[in-house]
């Protein structure tokens, strides 16, 4: 996740020049590529920065505080460049995007009269035609509905990846209404892509150069898509991935407690390139909490599932996110999940103090923990989870591991890659790996990455991973 700073997307120039800065989570860095392969056709390619573009698209995320007030704010400053575009006789088209756009599309357009395009995130095929609409008239355009057609039967194919690494959303949408979540609200209704048309599009990404795709959706693991025999499943969907020659890893991302059903966990035994590093949310370590948060499984349910993956897989290192002071959160409630993080033993987690989301069920309960409280508690998790972390990636070192180089390192003469564990690895190393698995020593560990050696002689690991 990178909901707290934005990305650019941008490259060459061509006719007309296209802006997008992206927040939040990996499907949203996933659309915004979509987005600009849908408007391709229409001219458009990427520019580094806004200045001077001909379109430039805010792609929002509302999942936690004040994602209104960075989109007012990053509008402010593209109102300036939009009338010193005007000033010259050209013109900017400004469109947000996302689920802000998707929550709040009224009320953008009621502060900021200047957006030409409002859409929600299951619209975007349509944008080819709102840009021509916007082109052609004054006033805004805007679609935030959830329409009846697939957005993915209209969007064209998938661009290359820009690297070894691919994403791929195979799900969007949550059926689940945790008490604190706009996801159900922005997202909508779970929906699937069908089994056919993920395999192709991953065959697609692995011929441009993918050698690890990571499976994105909302609630990725109630994955069912259609297959040749009805409704799949995403135990399913990975052998079937596995099959792909040259694909050598697979990920997916995030799961929810209660879709983890035993087709999966076995997956996690049987298919080397399902990799040994698994995101699952928990929330919080109490019961009390997590039934005010309608998360549907107890502190149990989940360490019984951990161990149960943990069987299937000894080496599966765990990620995981948490909310401290969700209402009527009390400190009692606070130890429980402090207990559940000793008791787990986590090798990264995102964390966060509970914001009340508008329309959400906790944001009108009467017993909002003190900000102050909140602080206090998302600190001391916060201590614990670093340690965690760090005792995580100091166990590694002195160990031989498979990594696959993503590109250059830090410094010059240096290859980075990942562990099959997400760690960043930097190492000596000569240009013209990217793309290969390499065998490396870990030498050294650091708070969010390794160092390490090249060991002589790099070899492909085609299915075998460390
Ligand atoms: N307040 C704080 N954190 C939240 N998250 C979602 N909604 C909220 C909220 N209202 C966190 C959850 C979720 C992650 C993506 O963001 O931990 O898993
Ligand atoms: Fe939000 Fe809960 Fe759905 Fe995750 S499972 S997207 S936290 S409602």
């Amino acid at each position: 996740m990178s909901d707290e700073s934005g990305q650019s997307a941008g490259a060459k120039v061509n006719t007309r020049r296209l802006h997008v800065i992206t927040w939040g989570c990996q499907m949203n860095v996933y659309d915004s590529t979509r987005m600009t392969d849908v408007l391709a056709p229409l001219g458009y390619a990427p520019a580094e920065a806004p200045d001077g573009a001909d379109m430039v698209i805010l792609n929002t995320c509302h999942i936690r505080d004040r994602a209104a007030e960075k989109v007012f704010s990053e509008l402010g400053r593209l109102r300036l460049l939009k009338q010193a575009r005007e000033a010259e006789g050209g013109r900017m088209i400004l469109a947000v995007a996302g689920c802000v756009a998707q929550a709040e599309g009224a009320e953008i357009l009621a502060r900021a009269p200047y957006v030409d395009i409002v859409l929600g995130p299951q619209t975007y095929h349509r944008l080819p035609e709102m840009v021509a609409r916007a082109s052609r008239a004054a006033g805004a355009v805007i679609a935030t509905d959830f329409p009846a057609e697939d957005k993915f039967d209209h969007l064209p194919e998938a661009s290359a990846p820009s690297g070894p690494t691919a994403f791929l959303t195979i799900q969007e949408g949550c059926d689940k209404f945790c008490s604190f979540c706009v996801v159900p609200y922005t997202r909508g209704a779970e929906q699937s892509r069908p089994l056919g048309a993920v395999v192709a599009e991953a065959r697609r990404l692995v011929a441009l150069g993918a050698r690890e795709i990571t499976l994105l959706g909302q609630n990725v693991n109630a994955w069912h898509g259609e297959g040749p025999h009805g409704p799949s499943t995403l135990g399913h969907l990975v052998r079937a991935l596995a099959e792909i020659p040259d694909l050598a890893r697979i990920r997916y991302t995030t799961s929810h407690p209660r879709d983890m059903d035993d087709d999966l966990i076995a997956a996690h035994a049987e298919v080397p390139q399902l990799m040994p590093f698994l995101h699952l949310p928990v929330q919080s370590g109490a019961d009390r909490i997590l039934a005010a948060m309608n998360r549907r499984h107890t502190a149990a349910d989940y360490l019984r599932l951990i161990d149960r993956l943990r069987a299937a897989r000894p080496d599966l290192a765990l990620s995981s996110d948490f909310i401290v002071g969700h209402p009527g959160e009390t400190e009692a409630d606070f130890a429980a999940t402090m207990a559940l993080i000793e008791r787990v033993g986590f090798a990264q987690a995102f964390s966060f103090k509970y914001s009340p989301r508008p329309g959400t069920p906790a944001a009108g309960a009467p017993t909002q923990v003190p900000e102050a409280e909140k602080d206090r508690r998302l600190q001391a998790l916060q201590a614990l989870l670093r340690e965690q972390q760090a005792a995580f990636n100091a166990d590694c070192v002195g160990r031989t591991v498979d990594v696959l180089v993503t590109g250059p390192g830090r410094r010059p003469g240096q290859i980075g890659g990942r562990t099959p564990w997400l760690q960043p690895v930097h190492a000596d190393g000569p240009d013209g790996l990217a793309g290969r698995i390499v065998r490396v020593k870990i030498v050294a560990a650091h708070q969010n990455s390794l160092s390490a050696t090249l060991l002589p002689h790099p070899q492909e690991q085609e299915r075998t991973q460390a």
